[in-house]
């Protein structure tokens, strides 16, 4: 989704500015731009496509002096990638410039407003509704006129708005969509997020939704949508600077995929004290356990698998009802949630937008929500009652690899708590759970070793042009999401399916020597999904097997290629079955020439609904 980078201060701005787009490229993007005010006037420079278009054209900012500007990454939501759709947007007497995220719901009835007051407009955008909106409404006071202007905007936004008539101030304002201030020691930032400025600085607040933050040199002053003052808070990012950069891998994708050791040691550890997973900071208490009656879980594409884990986890091991639900469905269902249901909504980023909508449906009707997020302070985190951070560090391949891993890790430590809560594990077998749990970075690391194979096997099956995963119960929720990683980068059409449900229709798709990825790691289940794997070894497809060492042998003779994890407990396998799934997407995307960490139409931080 677009990303916002602005900054007031001593040094010049552009190249501060083309720095932090670049780091926004991640959230996916089709054009981007810049604006600088310098010596009275506003310098505007677009490019569409990639960034390094924009530092040709501006010389890598040199071409574009000034102290004080705004940058945009676009993602289309109005209007094709063009220079005139791109952002910043001026306002008609070039005065007033802003870059947006988010959609102006009303903007047509605004338009046909300020077309009757004589306005005219270059773009089919939304946003350069709002920049004359700002326009109309200034008389002067560019705080004022952003306001009123906000005032009348439905839908959701962050703004960033300058003006050549007050280069000493950054305005910047959000509803629904992420955007933080940041406090640098030359100047000051806005960002969409905290990437964009991680080199300069870690010192940020966020703006809370209706907030106008008014950027200064030297300072930021924090108003409410009545313009009353009001105060945020400084928060330190503690994330590495490194962690954001590619550190020697070909791709982010590759490196999220080897920290995932580290992640997930990190997550588990936050919880773990004296032997005993501790959630005593969050609403999991005892008591409150005791009272739950339902879950759902709630997320989008990846998220909701590790939802889809949830399910199966939460209902074998605590015995409550648990559904797994789209986001984007679940405001639509009329859901059945009550005050003994326990909502847990999953999200890498906390910016979801379906998510978020979900998560406030479910506070509505009075469900107590549990948010499990990565990023700290992000709009889920602050919305949900409680929140556990999975420690995954900045994502940055728009792929998530890392942070789902991480959100695994802490479902395993809801369900083990809760079912230890509930009386209905024993002491010995939480032991186990909880010690197998610790072993599992180590494992990964093991799989992890095992990547050549992986290039290997990517390189017999890139060029099949479909591709399906298998799987059932807990490989069924893992089948889900090595479908999706492959799909989403290298756009390979894939599906995946619950082995006994193949014979009701697709398998009519499998043909000879179509790829079927069987993931056979539920021990007891594995002769159920090896019947599947004759099915389709029937119709001369080819399996590729995934399974735990300890049934390489009985795959071995059924499959074409068995690619085996570690021995570990049945509740933690999808934690090891998920890395060799990622390794074989990532090799089949590199061997197809994909724009792995980017994948075409896709964006990290999706906030419109
Ligand atoms: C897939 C992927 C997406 C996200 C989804 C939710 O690799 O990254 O499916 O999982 O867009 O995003 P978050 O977790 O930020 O809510």
């Amino acid at each position: 989704m677009c990303g916002i980078v602005g900054y007031i201060g001593r040094e010049e701005a552009a190249p501060i500015l083309l720095y932090g787009l670049e780091r926004l490229e991640y959230r996916g993007y089709d054009s981007a731009g810049i604006a600088v005010y310098d010596k009275g006037k506003l310098n505007v420079a677009k490019a569409v496509g990639k960034l390094k278009n924009l530092c040709e054209l501006t010389d890598n900012g040199a071409k574009v002096s000034g102290c004080i500007g705004i940058g945009h990454t676009r993602w289309a939501t109005h209007g094709q990638p063009s220079t005139d759709n791109s952002h910043p947007h001026l306002s008609g007497s070039g005065k007033i410039a802003i870059v947006h995220n988010g959609i102006v719901e009303n903007y047509m009835k605004i338009r046909e407003m300020l077309l009757s007051e004589g306005f005219t407009f270059k773009s089919e955008t939304d946003t350069e509704v709002a920049v004359q909106l700002i326009e109309y409404y200034y008389k002067g006071n560019l705080l004022e006129a952003v306001s009123k202007a906000v005032d009348k905007i439905e839908g959701s936004y962050a703004f960033g708005v300058i003006s050549s008539d007050h280069p000493d101030e950054l305005i910047a304002v959000r509803k629904e969509s992420p955007l933080i201030v940041a406090y640098g020691e030359t100047g000051n930032f806005i960002a969409s997020d905290i990437t964009a400025v991680l080199k300069y600085t870690r010192n940020v607040a966020y703006l809370e939704d209706g907030d106008i933050a008014v950027v200064k040199k030297d300072g930021v002053k924090f108003y409410n949508s009545y313009l009353k003052e009001i105060q945020r808070e400084k928060a330190y990012i503690d994330w590495d600077v490194e962690d954001a950069q590619r550190e020697g891998y070909q791709h982010f994708m590759l490196k999220e995929i080897y920290e995932q050791p580290k992640v997930v040691k990190n997550t588990l550890s936050a919880h773990i004290k004296d032997g005993r997973i501790d959630l005593s900071d969050t609403l999991l208490t005892p008591e409150y356990c005791r009272e739950i009656k339902r879950i759902s879980i709630i997320g989008c594409g990846s998220a909701y698998h590790v939802g889809v884990v949830g399910k199966y986890l939460l209902e074998k091991y605590t015995r409550i009802p648990t559904e797994a639900v789209l986001a984007s469905e679940f405001r639509y269902t009329d859901p059945i949630i009550d005050n003994h249901t326990l909502v847990i909504v999953i999200s890498q980023s906390g910016e979801t937008a379906d998510t978020r909508a979900a998560l406030r449906e479910a506070k509505s009707l009075g469900a107590r929500t549990l948010a499990i997020v990565n990023v700290v302070g992000s709009s889920i985190a602050k919305e949900a009652d409680s929140v556990i951070y999975t420690l995954a560090g900045p994502e940055i391949a728009v792929a998530t690899t890392k942070a789902y891993s991480a959100q695994l890790a802490v479902m395993y430590l809801i369900t083990t708590a809760l079912s230890s809560t509930l009386g209905l594990i024993s002491a010995a077998e939480y032991d186990e759970v909880l010690a197998e749990m610790l072993r599992i970075p180590g494992k990964i690391e093991t799989v992890l070793s095992d990547r050549e194979q992986l290039q290997h096997l990517a390189s017999m099956y890139f060029n099949n042009s479909s591709i399906f995963f298998i799987g059932r119960n807990l490989d069924y929720a893992i089948s889900l999401e090595g479908s999706l990683k492959l799909k989403e980068i290298s756009y390979i059409h894939s599906e995946a399916y619950a082995g006994g449900e193949l014979k009701h229709g697709t398998i009519s798709l499998i043909e000879p020597e179509t790829l079927v990825v069987a993931v056979a790691t539920c021990e007891k289940l594995f002769d159920k999904i090896i019947s599947n794997v004759k099915e389709v070894k029937a119709r001369e497809a080819n399996v590729l097997c995934i399974t735990q060492n300890k049934s390489f042998n009985a795959a071995s003779a059924v499959t074409d290629n068995v690619f085996t994890i570690p021995n570990t407990h049945e509740m933690l396998t999808p934690s090891l079955a998920a890395i060799p799934l990622q390794l074989f997407a990532y090799y089949v995307a590199l061997d197809r020439g994909c724009d792995i960490d980017k994948p075409r139409n896709l964006a990290k931080s999706v906030t419109v609904e």
